[in-house]
């Protein structure tokens, strides 16, 4: 199978098994870190396009929040599938690292991403819960789990320890402080960083225009 073929044909996989998801992962997410991971390949030159775009549509195959906390879950699904379309071991494990340190959580891991592929689909991914498609996506997750786009009522902490404040006492505009504009001091690639700029200010002047909006001024 040519390169081509086996993008394609995991791409049609993922998109099968995402239609229907709700915790957060749909098809469009994985859609658009594979698009940006490219875009952004194509702007740092040298990564291998088959890690690259494997790990991009491959980064939430299994949620470990969802299999009881098994950490390798994604790493074992990843497996499961490459090996199934005869994708070459050396590949499959690189994929495999990315896949495995991408959904890492909680402050115990630290982020072990140490290769041109992994910084290039990592920063895709933080993108997308960036700007425009990162703030719907927020809004969508709090209706989702009940909350409110926002209240005066909830403090704004000064300081959110990253992806540790998962509280049930969290709004939309919450979510900005815990993790949306924390993202653009975590990017890897020099264009990873370009991108989390322009999409920081957008999110800054959204929130200018909404707190006007919420005092009735504009
Ligand atoms: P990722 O795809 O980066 O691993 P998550 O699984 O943590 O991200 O979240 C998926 C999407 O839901 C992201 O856009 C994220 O910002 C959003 N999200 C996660 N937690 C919250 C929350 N507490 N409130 C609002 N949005 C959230
Ligand atoms: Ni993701």
């Amino acid at each position: 199978m040519s390169n081509e073929e086996v993008v394609a044909k995991t791409a049609e996989f993922i998109k099968n098994k995402f239609a229907n998801d709700s915790t957060g992962h749909d098809w469009w997410h994985l859609y658009r870190v594979w698009q940006l991971s490219k875009h952004i390949a194509s702007k740092e030159k040298g990564a291998n396009m088959l890690v690259v775009e494997l790990a991009a549509l491959l980064h939430d195959i299994a949620d470990h929040k969802f299999h009881g906390g098994d950490m390798e879950i994604g790493a074992t699904e990843v497996g499961k599938w490459l090996r199934k379309i005869y994708v070459d071991s050396k590949t499959i494990e690189h994929v495999q690292n990315i896949v495995r340190n991408i959904s890492f959580k909680g402050v115990d891991h630290k982020i072990e991403l140490n290769t041109l592929e992994g910084h290039i689909v990592h920063d895709a991914d933080k993108l997308d819960a960036m700007g425009a498609i990162g703030i719907a996506r927020a809004m969508a997750f709090g209706g989702a789990h009940g909350r409110l786009i926002y209240s005066p009522d909830i403090p704004i902490m000064e300081n959110y320890e990253f992806e540790k404040t998962n509280t049930s006492n969290s709004t939309g505009i919450h979510h900005f402080y815990e993790k949306m504009l924390l993202l653009k001091d975590r990017m890897f690639t020099r264009t990873g960083k370009q991108m989390a700029a322009h999409r920081h200010k957008y999110m800054e002047e959204y929130l200018k225009e909404f707190y006007s909006e919420w005092d009735g001024t504009l």
